[in-house]
């Protein structure tokens, strides 16, 4: 009984500690300090980007020690962990977004942003060229910016390896409006296929959802779409329940590469359970409006083409280098052999540049382009530039210290070499940097029907496991990794929200 009593007040004393700090959260949020003003004298540091290498590195960054500007298309952060799970409304898109300006305004001092694209990087002269893309527009809408340091964390694009017709007929599944263009179009597919008169190869081709890519974004999005499927959209619409299809492509002889043997195979099974189909060995080389055509490999060795008629079609076959880091790369010759981003050495600097660093996708650090290399990359740059900045200062007492000698009479000589020798040594210690290091924490995907399988680092380990308890697992570990307390809330709630009401089949 007396365990029972203790348990209780521990419950209830953890539901206000629980309170409280939420509380304290939002009141922090809706209530930033002043800021101080920016500096003109201190150093222009220009920030391109706002995924998770530059947030990442903003929230981490000293913003006094120098004049920090933002440039960016997109005035917000996005969540992509949870993107696919937008593109049928497990969860509501604003959830996964954080604004900038809410970002920036809590910094100690101001920082600029301008919601534009960076077009050209001119490392010779230290000059961005951006142009404001949004649909309103000022007097001045292309212009330059000048940078004493510049990141570049611009991320990736769509590959399509410039097979016909992808870019023309094909969703992606990078940004907010991918999801929200694929929410809409399975809608529209939907509801065409109950359209009077409607063939049945029409409504065969219109209810075959083909997703291509067998990575992590492909597995990912055909999970969540069966799962819309089997319990949504069927209940409403029982007369086309049977009619459905999901087929994976993918031409390498499994999906997911980078999880184990084992992870994979579950992975494969649980696949057929929730009836998607997965056609590996299978590249596909053309896209119409209607159709997927694929040279696949059958299991005598024989190449052959298959041609898939679909309704919606997902593209999800991995990044592409943006023109503008394209660019950047074609001036500078130690980049001359790099294919896949901006070659960066152990400190993140651009090999063959000078006071340019890039970190994330757009950068080729010898690690996977993920959301964990591109975080652990940025707040890397946050604490080589506080230091920077730390050291800068000290020298800068050092060098008054030692005019103080040279020219001051009547100075205590001993005292100030005393105090200059403390600096020095303070420097020294603050100037061992290390080199980026990345610790892998593992790799998390959902894969349907309330489960996902996690490849996860532990205790100088590895483990691997899949199931429902991963999935806990997996929703537990992506709410932690939410970028603040209103993104968390927002995320429970829509869960909440779908599990009780379903998701919304409203077509916008
Ligand atoms: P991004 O986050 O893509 O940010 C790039 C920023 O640059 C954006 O703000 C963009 O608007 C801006 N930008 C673009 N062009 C310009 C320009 N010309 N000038 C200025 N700014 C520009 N990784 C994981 O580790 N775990 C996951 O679970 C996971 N899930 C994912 C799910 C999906 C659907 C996708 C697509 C990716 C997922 N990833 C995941 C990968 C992860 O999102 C990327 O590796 C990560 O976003 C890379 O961060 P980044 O800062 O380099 O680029
Ligand atoms: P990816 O590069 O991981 O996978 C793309 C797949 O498409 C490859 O397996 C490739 O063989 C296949 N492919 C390429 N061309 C094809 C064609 N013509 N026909 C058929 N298949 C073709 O790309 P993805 O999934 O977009 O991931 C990009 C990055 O983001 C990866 O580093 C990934 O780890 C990360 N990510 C991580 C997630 C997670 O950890 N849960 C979720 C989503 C992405």
């Amino acid at each position: 009984f007396r365990f029972f009593r203790y348990a209780w007040r521990l419950t209830y004393l953890s539901a206000i500690a629980g309170t409280a700090y939420l509380a304290y959260g939002v009141y922090e949020l809706r209530h930033p300090d002043d800021q101080f003003l920016p500096d003109p004298t201190k150093k222009n540091l220009v920030i391109l980007g706002t995924g998770w290498g530059a947030v990442s590195l903003l929230k981490k960054l000293d913003t006094e020690n120098y004049n920090v500007i933002v440039i960016s298309p997109r005035n917000y952060f996005l969540f992509t962990p949870l993107l696919p799970s937008c593109t049928t409304g497990t969860v509501e898109h604003r959830s996964i977004m954080e604004p900038i300006r809410s970002i920036t305004r809590h910094k100690k001092a101001a920082v600029k942003f301008y919601e534009a694209e960076a077009t050209k990087i001119d490392a010779e002269r230290k000059v961005i060229s951006i142009d404001d893309i949004s649909d309103v527009k000022g007097a001045s809408s292309k212009t330059d910016v000048p940078y004493d340091m510049l990141v570049v964390s611009v991320g990736a694009e769509n590959a399509t390896f410039g097979i016909p017709g992808v870019k023309e007929h094909s969703c992606f599944l990078k940004e907010i409006g991918d999801a929200q263009q694929i929410r809409k179009k399975i809608m529209d597919c939907v509801e065409t296929a109950t359209f009077k008169d409607q063939s049945p190869e029409e409504v065969e081709r219109l209810l075959h959802m083909v997703v291509v890519g067998g990575g992590p974004t492909g597995v990912e999005f055909a999970g969540e779409l069966q799962d819309f499927i089997d319990q949504d959209i069927k209940k409403w619409i029982p007369e086309i329940a049977d009619k459905f299809k999901v087929t994976l492509i993918e031409a390498l002889p499994n999906v997911l590469p980078m999880f184990s043997k084992q992870l994979i195979e579950y992975t494969e099974s649980t696949f057929k359970e929730e009836k998607i189909t997965i056609k590996t060995k299978t590249a596909v080389k053309k896209v119409t409006e209607k159709t997927v055509e694929a040279e696949a490999t059958g299991p005598d060795g024989k190449k052959f083409t298959e041609v898939m008629p679909y309704g919606l079609l997902v593209w999800a076959t991995g990044n592409a280098v943006r023109p503008v880091v394209k660019d950047l790369m074609s001036s500078i010759p130690a980049q001359k052999d790099s294919r896949r981003g901006l070659a960066v050495n152990e400190y993140l600097v651009v090999q063959g540049a000078k006071d340019i660093w890039a970190t994330g996708d757009c950068a080729v650090a010898g690690y996977a382009p993920t959301a964990q290399v591109a975080s652990q990359e940025g707040a890397f740059l946050a604490r080589l530039f506080n230091t920077m900045a730390k050291s800068e200062a000290i020298e800068n007492q050092i060098h008054e210290l030692s005019s103080e000698l040279n020219l001051k009479p009547g100075v205590d000589a001993a005292a100030v070499a005393r105090e200059i020798e403390a600096h020095e040594k303070q420097l020294r210690r603050i100037k061992d940097i290390k080199p980026f290091h990345y610790t892998h924490q593992g790799s998390l995907a959902y894969i349907g029907s309330e489960r996902a399988v996690a490849d996860v680092s532990w205790m100088n380990g590895n483990f691997a496991t899949g199931g429902g308890l991963t999935y806990l697992f997996w929703r537990s570990a992506y709410l932690s990794m939410c970028f603040s307390t209103r993104n968390r809330v927002l995320v429970v709630v829509d869960w909440l929200k779908s599990k009780a009401f379903g998701r919304d089949v409203s077509r916008e």
